[in-house]
């Protein structure tokens, strides 16, 4: 850039060769446009609490399956089936009631998630999330080797943030550490000391578990009931998930004209979980109790979506950050933009904070079709440090790791600032 003003280094002398490295400098700054700012905002961003979208599951009956992990623990996760059924049900409910959407309405992303056009995902449509992708337990097995420890033992705040999570099988695999370790803190067997699942293990310290998913119904239908499903089965006992589950009925008194409210548990069965009042008001208890802010962000990735997240998140020196997504850059046009979300995560101070973060991103070698691949990312954090370096600032570092055993080549990338 500097050759743009018809000079050869000879032709300067040190001072002036010093005042064009600072104009190079400059132009490396002004000439980048962040993909972030610059992305196409399909599906503008929104953000739910877990409080706000819990209240949506209320009075609906999921189904679950168990997920035996590598190293032998298991996780637990909604049936396919089970969310097809949902939809069916909800469906069915708005033409009876013929209240907003008609057949004719429901659209492209209805299609897809009921599993009518049979395609695993449709790009700005529906991006996937509803299965779990091969790369998502490469990341499990990552995590396993002494990361979880760092972030579920300790007493340090931490983010951990899953973008673009679908099912989120390594957030869940956290979660269910976290819930294993504050049991233990707590002295007892299942992250709580009383019958209302409540825990008390928050020792002062912050987790913010942000999940981000471009459909809103992933988050809504598996996303948020796979965590639900993970804290019954591993924070509660046998017992207190019976008794969450329990419906009041009203019973006649035969000898007064009185009616008595009683809890039923006919309703209880194996493999399912009944999600009552009680037993939301009870899983959002106990994140409170324990410190833990469970957030949802839908949507584009994209500014907004920045926006949406960053304040969510811890912001002090002693805190901890893990960044993870697995199966998100298959799209050429979409890989910078999530490669800069993630320089911008591990790379906090750009947003005022200063927390010890790291990134792991797991996915295909090569997306055969689609035009993504490891390599272009690894080539665009290339240019980016290159840039970055340019204006003075120490950049960031990474690793990849090839993983083993694999037929279709697929690697994990740690990124952290330099
Ligand atoms: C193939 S799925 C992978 C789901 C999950 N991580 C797994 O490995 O099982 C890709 C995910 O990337 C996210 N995604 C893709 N393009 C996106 C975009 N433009 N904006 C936001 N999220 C996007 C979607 O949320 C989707 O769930």
């Amino acid at each position: 850039m500097g050759f743009s003003f018809g000079f050869t280094e000879e032709d300067l002398d040190s001072e002036e060769v010093g005042i064009t490295s600072h104009n190079n400098k400059q132009d490396a700054i002004q000439s980048f446009t962040n993909p972030i700012d610059s992305a196409k905002v399909v599906t503008p961003p929104q953000l739910y609490t877990s409080k706000q979208l819990s209240q949506k599951l209320i009075n609906t009956r999921i189904s679950f399956e168990s997920v035996k992990l590598a190293n032998g623990s298991t996780l637990y996760r909604r049936e396919l089936f089970d969310v097809k059924h949902q939809l069916m049900a909800e469906d069915e409910q708005t033409i009876g009631n013929e209240t907003t959407t008609q057949p004719q309405q429901k659209g492209q992303e209805f299609d897809i998630l009921i599993g009518d056009t049979d395609e695993d995902l449709r790009q700005g449509v529906y991006e996937g999330g509803l299965k779990s992708w091969e790369c998502s337990f490469d990341l499990i097995d990552k995590l396993d080797c002494g990361t979880v420890q760092t972030f579920s033992n300790q007493q340090q705040s931490f983010d951990l943030i899953e973008l673009g999570c679908g099912t989120a099988l390594p957030s869940l695999y956290i979660f269910n550490k976290l819930i294993e370790s504050l049991s233990q803190q707590n002295g007892n067997g299942n992250g709580n000391g009383n019958g209302n699942g409540n825990g008390n293990g928050n020792s002062g310290r912050r987790v913010n578990i942000v999940l981000t998913d471009y459909n809103y119904e992933v988050l809504r239908l598996v996303t948020l009931p796979n965590v639900l499903i993970n804290w019954c089965l591993h924070a509660l006992t046998a017992q207190q998930l019976v008794q969450l589950q329990g419906r009041y009925t009203t019973v006649e008194e035969e000898e007064t004209t009185t009616a008595k409210q009683r809890k039923d548990f006919s309703n209880v069965r194996p493999g399912e979980i009944d999600i009552t009042t009680e037993l939301i008001d009870a899983f959002n208890t106990w994140l409170d109790q324990n410190g833990i802010t469970l957030s949802f962000v839908s949507g584009s990735w994209c500014r907004d979506f920045m926006n949406l997240v960053q304040p969510l998140l811890n912001t002090t020196s002693d805190s901890l950050r893990l960044v993870l997504t697995s199966e998100t850059i298959y799209s050429v046009d979409i890989s910078p933009v999530i490669s800069e979300i993630l320089l911008e995560l591990v790379r906090p101070e750009t947003s005022g904070a200063n927390v010890d973060a790291v990134a792991l991103l797991a996915a295909k070698d090569i997306y055969f079709g689609v035009g993504g691949s490891i390599s272009e990312f690894l080539s665009y954090l290339n240019k980016r440090n290159d840039q970055v370096a340019q204006s003075g600032d120490s950049g960031f570092s990474w690793e990849v790791e090839k993983v083993q055993n694999s037929h279709l080549k697929r690697s994990i990338v740690t990124l952290k600032r330099a």
